[in-house]
């Protein structure tokens, strides 16, 4: 059978890790596709770079356009990133009748709805594993192997960057930016690292992991997103003292009052396996009613592992190139016209558990008027820790758990403490879950 032919866009790092996999893997991928597949034509910006690679059969140009204008192009595979050209060049090779593969989260999370109306309208299908957790098959076990299951939560480490500095600061104390830079170097960053340290990228994995567990369309507009810049290396051993690990967590969970969806430092009891995935390794747990809880582990970022996902979807492609459309496993996992309108719920209505830190003066009646006003919110406390001043200071750090309660109460309770003139510092607010 005639190979398929694939034209690739973009050759930094995963798109290297692709030409590499498809290369020295081509006999197996071959035995799986049920036949051959052949980069036969890439774009990128340094072609001298593309040449180092060994593409030495490959048609080159710097022109992404030309890729997926080319009538010889079977799949187009978008490794460029990024909102531009990235939505224009993927609706381009939906129009010309290709079929996509993309690692782009950022371009699925805000215009997937557009993308896989316009795929399902083309009879094209538009594959995306790599967009979420690097190389764990998520994507497909949420889609395919538990699809026997209402799916009730999902709660993910799901950016590598994000994972590393926050380990390395707990098992080393080294510092936020210095661990950053070391993130950058090694090729785990966005281009734009506020992306990874402000949870925006957390969040766009997080909006495509819902939809398809929920059957929701995709709403990254919807998603509360908090970063872990504020996170002290005081915070990390508060909670390791208190028996916690702090985690940069995507949650989503099915309410009866709609979805959650939300991203942020989160402490999780440390007994649980989640809470032991360190280093650059992405986890996502998901909850379903009849599985139970499952755990997915594995690189999140990287060449070769997110390489595997984007080439796993090629085969996948290839496998199905034949396929009715109206027979392929939908883009959402859910119909198309099955989407349900259950709506994203605003922060204000979650309900999670508290670590609050304050910065108090030593000055009896502090811990009294602090507990009347979480008693007035219905706040109840589930542990408390007064830490001896530093040498000298005349402030301590009181440390608080607390039971569950709703947002907006918790909003209300921090407010009041605040206006406290014992208190000295803004409060500082992480979220708890035992994902028990
Ligand atoms: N910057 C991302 C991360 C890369 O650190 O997880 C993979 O999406």
């Amino acid at each position: 059978m005639k190979p398929v032919k694939v034209g690739l866009l973009g050759l930094g790092t995963v798109g290297g890790g692709t030409a590499t996999v498809l290369k020295r893997n081509a006999e197996e991928i071959a035995r799986r596709a049920g036949r051959a597949i052949e980069i036969d034509y890439a774009a990128a910006l340094d072609l001298e770079l593309a040449r180092e690679l060994g593409l030495n059969d490959v048609r080159l140009t710097e022109d992404a356009f030309e890729v997926v204008n080319d009538p010889e192009i079977d799949v187009v595979v978008e490794l460029i990133g990024g909102y531009e050209p990235a939505r224009e060049l993927v609706l381009m090779a939906i129009k010309n009748g290709k079929h996509v593969v993309t690692a782009n989260k950022a371009l699925i999370a805000l215009h997937g709805n557009e993308i896989f109306a316009a795929a399902q309208e083309k009879g094209v299908m538009v594959a995306f594993e790599a967009a979420v957790a690097g190389g764990i098959p998520i994507i497909k076990a949420l889609r395919e192997g538990l699809a026997a299951n209402r799916i009730e939560w999902a709660a993910g480490i799901i950016n590598g960057t994000g994972n590393f500095i926050l380990t390395e600061m707990r098992d080393k104390g080294r510092d936020f930016r210095d661990v950053l830079k070391e993130a950058q170097l090694l090729g785990y960053a966005e281009a734009d690292p506020t992306f990874d340290v402000e949870g925006i990228d957390a969040a766009h994995k997080l909006t495509i992991i819902a939809s398809i567990a929920f059957g929701i369309p995709l709403q990254f507009d919807r998603c509360y997103t908090e970063g872990i810049t504020h996170i002290t290396r005081e915070d990390v051993t508060n909670a390791a003292e208190l028996g916690y690990r702090i985690k940069h967590l995507g949650v989503t969970r099915k309410t009866e009052q709609g979805v959650e969806l939300r991203v942020h430092p989160t402490l999780i009891p440390e007994r649980r396996l989640i809470a032991n995935v360190d280093g650059v390794m992405n986890a996502v747990l998901v909850q379903g009613d009849a599985v139970g809880p499952t755990l997915y582990y594995g690189a999140g970022a990287g060449a070769e592992p997110t390489a595997s996902a984007v080439v796993a979807d090629i085969i996948d492609v290839t496998r199905t190139l034949t396929a009715d459309p109206e027979n392929r496993v939908p883009h959402l996992a859910f119909q198309a016209d099955q989407l349900s309108d259950l709506p994203v719920l605003g922060m204000d209505d979650v309900e999670t558990a508290y670590y609050l830190r304050l910065q108090a003066k030593d000055r009896p009646g502090v811990l009294a008027d602090v507990s009347r006003i979480l008693g007035d919110q219905g706040i109840s406390i589930e542990a408390l820790i007064q830490k001896e001043p530093e040498e000298g200071a005349s402030n301590v750090s009181i440390i608080l758990l607390t039971h569950r309660v709703q947002e907006q109460r918790m909003n209300q309770a921090i407010q009041a403490i605040e206006a406290l003139d014992t208190i000295k510092a803004p409060v500082t607010r992480i979220r708890m879950e035992t994902l028990g």
